[in-house]
């Protein structure tokens, strides 16, 4: 299959933090090698601005070794690297200063699509959004890009969108989930909405329950003074999980447009009952097969900071009412995986009297690895000796049926950076689902904090607390497999 590249228009892309960790492992990366297929023109300019005093010979270096470092040789040929390295720049700027901004002001072209990635701590959204509007550097259109993490509770989150609509619209407000960007979490919005087969049977008439597992194996080292505030909910739950959550009960939208997909997750979000504390499962790993403990990794030997959690999440309204979502997510897991399994209910009377089985369809949506999706279905198991049923899994992994172009598809920041420029906001999010997140997920942890709720332990490389498994098991259901 032949892809289609289509390039968008020329622009000026500024990342603030440019030679930081993110910039250089995902969006720098990720850059080139929309560059590297065509999508970026040459008549982009992408300007570094950071603290760090170099100069554009010096971002140059600094890409060029990032590029090396994150990217597999066979994309690093010489001439597609010294021509992206060609459209980089870069403005020594002192973000609650005022040096270097008339230079970046100098910097920036007229005519052209404008945006501002903010890759950097939210102490400093505030300061950057206010001097580019004092500075006249971001023009009617320009766009700004936020990272999580949005906010530390509610009331952060709407002090950080107070201060950002003191200088901007929302419509120039792209907030970046990375998990929207997922080549499967776009598909899961194809699978329902293109295809009449899912649709009709996608209510609580027919769906037993719906599972969310983002398992990863990493531990939080390196990154421990944030982690150690904001623990699995905050980190995960909040945000990605709760933007599967939204996208799988979401209502179809009228149209595949910004705020139609928004106000539908949105209205998900708001039908959210509280959790009752014995929904929720609270984990925090410790050492085991020669990995050190959260506790360590995090140099707290008190922590009461969870990294994992698993919960029972009902929504509340007619589509839903009587089918549980139940969500997990841990680091140090047993394997790396992130999916969602949609189980059907069981036909109401089975004909084949031989068939002890319970017998159920299950659609499982892949994330990573293996990206792809499939569907059981039961069979008579081929051969003689009566009717035997099997299940067996009707698979798409998309690597395998689109061919190899799949596998090598942009990432989730690629994506996303070209729908900034493109100005599509439809898989970002908007201020008040970040505010209505924060607010369901803000008593949960008051709760925690107040009783002073200690984590279950869980062995690294396990599939987290027993608990866990309990909260399902008591409903007479169990989790997926954490094999990839
Ligand atoms: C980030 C979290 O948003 O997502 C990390 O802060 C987590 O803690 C990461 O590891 C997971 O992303 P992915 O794409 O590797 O599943």
């Amino acid at each position: 299959m032949a892809s289609r590249v289509i390039p968008v228009e020329a622009f000026d892309l500024v990342i603030f933090g440019g030679t930081g960790d993110l910039a250089r492992r995902k969006i720098l990366p990720g850059l080139y090698r929309r560059f590297r297929d065509g999508q970026i023109p040459p008549e982009a300019r992408i300007v570094g601005a950071a603290r760090t005093e170099i100069d554009d010979a010096g971002f140059r270096a600094l890409v060029e070794a990032a590029l090396k470092e994150f990217l597999p040789a066979r994309l690093c040929e010489r001439e597609s690297v010294e021509a992206f390295l060609g459209i980089l720049g870069y403005v020594p700027i002192d973000a609650k200063g005022e040096a270097g901004w008339p230079e970046l002001k100098a910097r920036m072209r007229e005519g052209v699509v404008q945006a501002f990635y903010f890759s950097v701590g939210p102490s400093l959204f505030g300061a950057l959004a206010e001097r580019l509007h004092r500075h006249e550097i971001a023009g009617e259109g320009a766009r700004i890009v936020v990272e999580k993490p949005f906010g530390h509770n509610l009331e952060t989150a709407r002090a950080l969108n107070a201060t950002l609509a003191e200088h901007f619209d929302e419509h120039q407000i792209y907030r970046i989930d990375h998990y929207l960007g997922k080549e499967t979490v776009q598909n899961l919005m194809a699978v329902r909405f293109a295809n009449m087969l899912f649709e009709p049977l996608w209510k609580n008439q027919y769906v037993d329950h719906v599972q969310i597992t983002v398992a990863e194996t990493v531990g939080v080292g390196g990154r421990g003074a944030y982690y150690d505030q904001a623990g699995a909910m905050r980190d995960m739950v909040q945000n990605h999980l709760m933007q599967l959550l939204c996208l799988i009960a979401m209502e179809p939208p009228a149209r595949f447009e910004p705020d139609a997909v928004r106000d539908e997750k949105l209205k998900v979000i708001r039908a959210l009952e509280p959790v009752a504390p014995g929904d929720i499962v609270r984990g925090q790993y410790r050492a085991a097969g020669g990995m050190a403990s959260y506790r360590d990794d995090v140099e707290n030997p008190e922590s009461l900071t969870e990294s994992f959690v698993a919960m029972k999440v009902k929504v509340a309204n007619w589509r839903w009412n009587g089918t549980p979502f139940y969500l997990r997510t841990g680091k140090r897991m047993k394997a790396r995986l992130s999916e969602i399994i949609v189980r059907f209910k069981e036909p109401p009377h089975s004909i084949f009297e031989e068939d002890t089985g319970h017998r159920a369809n299950e659609l499982r949506i892949r994330l990573q690895p293996n990206e792809g999706m499939d569907l059981t279905v039961t069979i008579k198991e081929p051969g003689p000796g009566g009717m035997r049923l099997v299940d067996v899994p009707l698979d798409m992994t998309f690597a395998e049926a689109l061919g190899a172009e799949a596998a090598d598809a942009p990432d989730a920041y690629e994506r996303l950076i070209m729908d900034v420029i493109r100005g599509n906001q439809t898989l970002f999010m908007r201020g008040d689902e970040v505010e209505a997140a924060w607010a369901w997920t803000d008593p949960i942890i008051a709760a925690w904090e107040k009783r002073e709720d200690a984590p279950l332990p869980y062995e690294c490389g396990s599939t987290g607390p027993e608990e866990a498994a309990i909260l399902l098991h008591r409903d007479g259901r169990r989790w997926g497999d954490l094999t990839p």
